[in-house]
């Protein structure tokens, strides 16, 4: 059995069809990098997001963290899988700041990276990101 009951093949397909879907709505004028993520917490729901670029390229918010954010905007802090879709044959791995704001909210979550042509990676994040820096080191390292 699987540690959370959101981790079979439908509910990971239905993750892989929200992150495909917010896959267009990404704001991308200046990479015409698309992405889009899909993150499901243990209560069942699902957050989307995109990335969101700038004229000002600094300012640029990534996909899997939009997601994030309407997780916890909504309540929501424990994830157990993300859906991160791009355009590339062999899908995009998330970038750093990405995995470590991911590990914040399920250092054990599961990771399915999806790309053209039904291209499909299943990972874990705690693979992506072996020993997070975590809240525990910021306490044992406080004045
Ligand atoms: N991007 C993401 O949305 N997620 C990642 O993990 C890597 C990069 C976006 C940022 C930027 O809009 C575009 O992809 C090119 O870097």
């Amino acid at each position: 059995m699987s540690a959370s009951p959101h981790l079979d093949q439908p509910s990971l397909g239905e993750l892989v069809a929200a992150a495909l879907q917010v896959r267009d709505h990404a704001y991308a004028p200046a990479s015409r990098f698309h992405v889009g993520a899909a993150v499901r917490t243990r209560s069942g729901r699902v957050f989307v997001g995109c990335n969101v670029e700038n004229a000002s390229y600094g300012l640029t918010i990534c996909a899997e963290r939009a997601a994030i954010c309407a997780a916890v905007a909504a309540g929501e802090r424990e994830v157990v899988a993300v859906a991160i879709a791009t355009d590339l044959t062999d899908p995009a791995r998330p970038c750093g700041a990405c995995r470590q704001v991911l590990a914040e909210f399920g250092v054990g979550m599961h990771v399915v990276l999806v790309g053209k042509a039904g291209a499909r990676v299943d990972t874990t994040l705690a693979d992506l990101l072996p020993d997070p820096f975590t809240f525990a080191d910021v306490r044992r390292g406080q004045r």
